[in-house]
């Protein structure tokens, strides 16, 4: 007999069995299977390309908004001028995270929040752009209530005149960022909107596909994303940068941690195998940030030796920059503490469930896959 369920949780593909009668192919992980079809983004991991609705995610960093990108995702129509404000929490759903301990994970907290709007609003099935929306506006406002709640200070309204990212900063802060901060942020909320068929959207569409609400969808790939192998490197970024401390001690701890076959955050990627193009954007956005962390000029020059030392050990395997290399100092630029990190992800990932979930109701077939059986053969109870 085969245990997958090790293999599996230790993230390393567990050998394919054969069982007598049935060879239909069974790839671990599902790496390499199409699993459904989508007009979304297409992801292009040979060339390091990604476009959302056939257009390239650069041009939407440099010419797009957050909202306008929520908007093309859900419509796909491209209206630079498409806005979307924050929304506010009902009392209910902020009864339910005022009774959250301040120690809760900003992930289950959101994840919590999410739950309650479902149960509080009662989405029903089949999603709508307008449930999209809804439900993207209120998360940014549910987690930055949270936040606040959780250092013993009051939740912030929505305030109607700002667009989602921005509102979601001043309802952070209590103060209105400036416009380079929300540039930069919005320009990261648009990186992360969407990405295929990634682990939690996966979920969404699972969870659309039997005919449940988006608010369960959503539930359901915030949990997803809460694992630290899909949403948790950009503060593993931040951890690893800090150790090295400065430039002269960087080369040394890169050496020892590639000697005790530890992996580098921020390089490396399941699909692509050329430069992320999320990354390169994000990097133009930190370079032109006006509070940037100090550590940036460090992670300028990490990357470079990583690079470097990456290629050594792994000539043939292609390990470049991913996208969390420069999510860490956006984020750390515009003041979020790495525990917000992969909460903020989701909130930025939204837009790519919601369009998931739209997309999936549209044409919906239950996904139902089959699993091979590798257990005893049929028996009696011991007597
Ligand atoms: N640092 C050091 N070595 C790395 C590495 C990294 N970031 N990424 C991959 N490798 C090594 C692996 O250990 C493996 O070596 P081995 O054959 O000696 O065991 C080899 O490169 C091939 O790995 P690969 O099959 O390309 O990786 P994967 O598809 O299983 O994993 C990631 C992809 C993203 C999980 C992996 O690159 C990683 O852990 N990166 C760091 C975490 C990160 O930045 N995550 C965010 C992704 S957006």
């Amino acid at each position: 007999m085969t245990d997958t369920t090790d293999a599996a949780s230790a993230g390393t593909p567990a050998e394919a069995t054969r069982a007598p009668g049935d060879d239909r192919p069974y790839s671990p992980g599902l790496e390499g299977v199409l699993a459904g079809e989508t007009a979304l983004s297409k992801v292009d991991g040979a060339n390091g390309r990604l476009t959302y609705r056939g257009y390239r995610i650069g041009d939407l960093v440099a010419h797009g908004t957050y909202p306008a990108v929520a908007n093309l995702l859900w419509t796909g129509e491209w209206d630079p001028k498409a806005r979307l404000a924050t929304a506010a929490v009902p009392d209910q759903v902020m009864a339910a995270i005022r009774a959250l301990p301040a120690t809760a994970k900003p992930m289950d907290a959101l994840r919590t929040a999410v739950s309650a709007w479902g149960a509080t609003t009662g989405p029903t099935y089949p999603p709508t752009v307008e449930q999209a929306r809804a439900l993207t506006a209120f998360s940014p406002s549910a987690l930055a209530a949270f936040a606040r709640l959780r250092e013993g200070k009051e939740p912030i309204a929505p305030d109607p005149s700002l667009d989602l990212v921005e509102g979601f900063l001043f309802q952070l802060n209590g103060e209105r960022p400036d416009p380079a901060t929300a540039r930069a942020l919005d320009a990261y909320f648009i990186v992360g909107a969407e990405h295929g068929f990634n682990a939690s959207t996966f979920t969404a569409r699972v969870v659309t596909s039997t005919n449940s609400d988006i608010a369960s969808a959503v539930c359901g790939a915030i949990g997803t994303m809460k694992g630290p192998l899909h949403g948790g490197a950009p503060s593993e970024v931040v951890d690893q940068l800090s150790k090295m401390g400065s430039v002269e001690h960087a080369e040394e701890w890169l050496r020892g941690a590639l000697d005790r076959h530890e992996r580098l955050m921020g390089f490396g990627h399941r699909v692509y195998r050329a430069y992320d193009p999320r990354a390169a954007a994000l990097r133009k956005v930190a370079e032109g940030m006006e509070h940037k962390p100090d550590w940036l000029q460090l992670a300028i020059q990490v990357e470079d030796m990583a690079l470097r030392l990456l290629a050594e050990k792994y000539p043939d395997r292609p390990l470049k920059t991913n996208v969390e290399f420069y999510a860490a100092p956006v984020l750390m630029g515009v003041g979020l503490s790495p525990d917000l990190f992969p909460a903020t992800f989701s909130l930025a990932r939204h837009a790519g469930w919601t369009a998931h979930a739209l997309e999936q109701a549209a044409a919906n077939r239950l996904i139902r896959p089959d699993v091979r059986y590798v257990g005893p053969d049929e028996r009696d109870l011991p007597a």
